[in-house]
């Protein structure tokens, strides 16, 4: 068990009114606690202990916090020993392998430290590309044609070849044995712990927020594996997260592109595309393609022409229009990645390419076209309906009809016969769509990412709000999902709380106020605090609370709009000013169903 998670079982076994009720004269007040403050003076109660959200908040000197900030605060307890105690009066028992010497590095959790050893470790790698070792896998990159601006963005790296080399560097520096078994950074197979990358040009996987999460690491030249990638450890899994995104974020374009593999990535953005990402190692999950439509409307496939890569685009395709994307496929033919075809064909040949790409209608019917026998007439309807079938996902008329009428040309498919087929699907699937429209909801935010960050730490109103509700009515998160994400929220601060909120929730689960605040410091706690303890909230009725969260909502989303226009074309101002008016309707229920 890792201390998070220790710490966790502890919280969650100690009841904070009990726990304070040792210290304080506490009453009962509507669903809370209250009494008189122990940490000012006060004639009447101002303090606050919230049951179901097992936290407590003064409106008199505005500390708050969880159960171990009390007794910290309390008792001038270190962490540790406030932990310690829990689980003692708790009746859990204290793994002896915790390190309790050093309370800084255990209260930044597991977390924070492996997100450390990461950076050092990266930090490292990149050293020794640059250094005499190095020099055989710099001469690599280079003969594959990388610059060096582009190394250096990339953060590339070398493994050198020694079998303890990053072991004894990070040794040096002060990370338990523990810790450096979580990481996934060393074989403990045989014998004592060895360095999984040797040898090897090392390419740092980093999250939305430009962390090293993850390394992959390429054979010089020819070998098997090619490739060997970090595991899932507590900061990577592989489902949620595409390499080349933190680039591709900051790039703001109003596509994807989405290739294959590492270098491809790599070679796109040096030929000047940085909105390309990759799937890390793995079939597309929904996860990323769910990452992807929020960046953008439009996808674009480069994988490669051969088997495997027809088949992992058909495997793709489904998702991605599910997250709601438009999809299309640039053909490579003839080349096997597109590394080479911008060495053959220049920036300019691939920017031909994406403008002649395919949808993937037309892609997904050329694949089964060749399974139906277009001669035999049964045979040659039951591909027609296929077509008419495809047509119909699309959403907007107007498509449809260019749809029509691209599919009839290529396909050698009557015009007029294919558009009342799609007419009487659609009238019969019209019914049928809007019930699943309302189960998953439109994504309805300006394309580009995320709001800009804000200067000081506490945030807007109207973000506060919004996350106070789905702490409160967690409920309402598949409605609220539809509007906004972690990178709308406007401060660094805000950003942690709603990525550890979003990611329960996504996850089907609910959180307690408690919980999320010891994941904080302690002023970052007190602020926790004061967000969550809303009296006037909790008052209210769902009508109330309702008009409240649809409110907060629509004012973030706005913003968002106002943002996204300010630096617009004129066109572009117009149709954003549109899409932003729809958003007048925009009506959150606190009761759903
Ligand atoms: P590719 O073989 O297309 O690799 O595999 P690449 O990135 O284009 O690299 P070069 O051009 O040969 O140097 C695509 C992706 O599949 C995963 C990696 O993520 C790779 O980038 N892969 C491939 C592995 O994880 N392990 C392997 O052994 C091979
Ligand atoms: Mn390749």
């Amino acid at each position: 068990m890792n201390y998070e998670e220790f710490k966790e079982r502890v919280r969650s076994g100690n009841d904070i009114v009990d726990v304070i009720g040792r210290y304080v004269d506490l009453k009962k007040s509507g669903a809370n606690y209250k009494g008189l403050c122990p940490f000012h003076n006060e004639k009447t109660p101002s303090f606050f202990v919230m049951q179901d959200g097992q936290f407590y908040y003064c409106h008199g000197c505005h500390k708050g916090g969880d159960v171990f900030k009390f007794l910290c605060e309390y008792n001038h307890m270190d962490f540790p020993d406030a932990v310690r105690e829990l689980a003692e009066t708790a009746g859990i028992d204290v793994p002896d392998k915790f390190d309790y010497g050093d309370a800084g590095r255990i209260k930044a959790g597991l977390k924070n430290r492996l997100r450390d050893m990461y950076k050092t470790a990266a930090e490292f790698y990149y050293k020794e590309l640059h250094s005499g070792s190095g020099k055989k896998a710099l001469d690599y990159l280079k003969d594959r044609g990388l610059t060096k601006n582009t190394m250096v963005a990339f953060g590339l790296g070398y493994a050198p070849a020694g079998r303890t080399a990053l072991y004894d560097h990070l040794k040096g520096k002060d990370f338990t044995e523990e810790e450096l078994k979580e990481s996934g950074l060393f074989s403990y197979k045989t014998g004592g712990p060895k360095d999984a990358f040797f040898d090897r040009v090392m390419f740092p996987i980093m999250n939305r927020a430009s962390k090293v999460i993850a390394f992959g690491g390429r054979i010089l030249g020819t070998g098997d594996p090619k490739y060997i990638n970090s595991p899932e450890t507590p900061i990577y899994s592989k489902k949620n997260n595409l390499y080349g995104i933190q680039r591709a974020i900051a790039a703001r374009k109003e596509r994807i592109i989405l290739v294959e593999g590492y270098m491809d990535v790599i070679s796109m953005h040096q030929a000047g595309y940085p909105e390309t990402v990759a799937s890390l190692g793995t079939a597309l999950t929904k996860e990323q393609a769910d990452i992807i439509a929020k960046l953008a409307r439009k996808v674009y496939l480069i994988y490669d022409a051969d088997g495997p890569g027809i088949q992992a685009m058909r495997r793709a395709i489904p998702i991605l229009k599910k997250a709601g994307l438009f999809v299309n496929i640039v053909s490579m033919k003839p080349f096997k990645d597109p590394d080479e075809m911008i060495k053959s064909e220049g920036v300019d040949g691939v920017e031909g390419r994406i403008r002649n790409a395919d949808n993937a209608i037309v892609f997904e019917l050329e694949c089964i076209a060749s399974e139906y026998d277009r001669k035999d007439p049964s045979e040659n309807a039951e591909f027609e309906m296929k077509a008419a079938n495809m047509i119909v996902e699309l959403r907007d008329r107007f498509q449809r009809e260019e749809f029509i009428k691209t599919v009839s040309e290529r396909f050698d498919i009557n015009k007029e016969l294919l558009t009342s087929e799609v007419n009487r699907i659609g009238d019969e699937t019209y019914k049928e769509g809007i019930i699943r429209r309302k189960q998953n909801p439109v994504i309805r935010r300006p394309e580009g990412v995320g709001s800009r960050i804000r200067d000081g730490d506490q945030g807007l109103p109207d973000e506060r709000n919004v996350l106070l509700a789905l702490v409160k009515n967690p409920k309402i998160f598949e409605q609220v999902k539809g509007y906004v994400s972690v990178e709308d929220f406007t401060t660094v601060f805000l950003r942690e709380v709603a990525d550890i909120l979003f990611d329960k929730l996504n996850n089907g689960g609910t959180i307690q106020a408690g919980e999320i605040m010891s994941r904080f410091d302690n002023e970052e706690q007190s602020d926790l605090g004061r967000l969550f303890s809303n009296e006037m909230y909790d008052a209210s009725d769902d009508r109330t609370k309702s008009k409240f969260v649809s409110e907060s909502l629509k004012s973030m989303v706005m913003r968002m709009y106002d943002e996204k226009s300010e630096n617009a074309p004129p066109d572009e101002k117009l149709r954003l000013m549109k899409e932003k008016n729809a958003l007048s309707d925009l009506t959150i229920d606190i009761n759903p169903d």
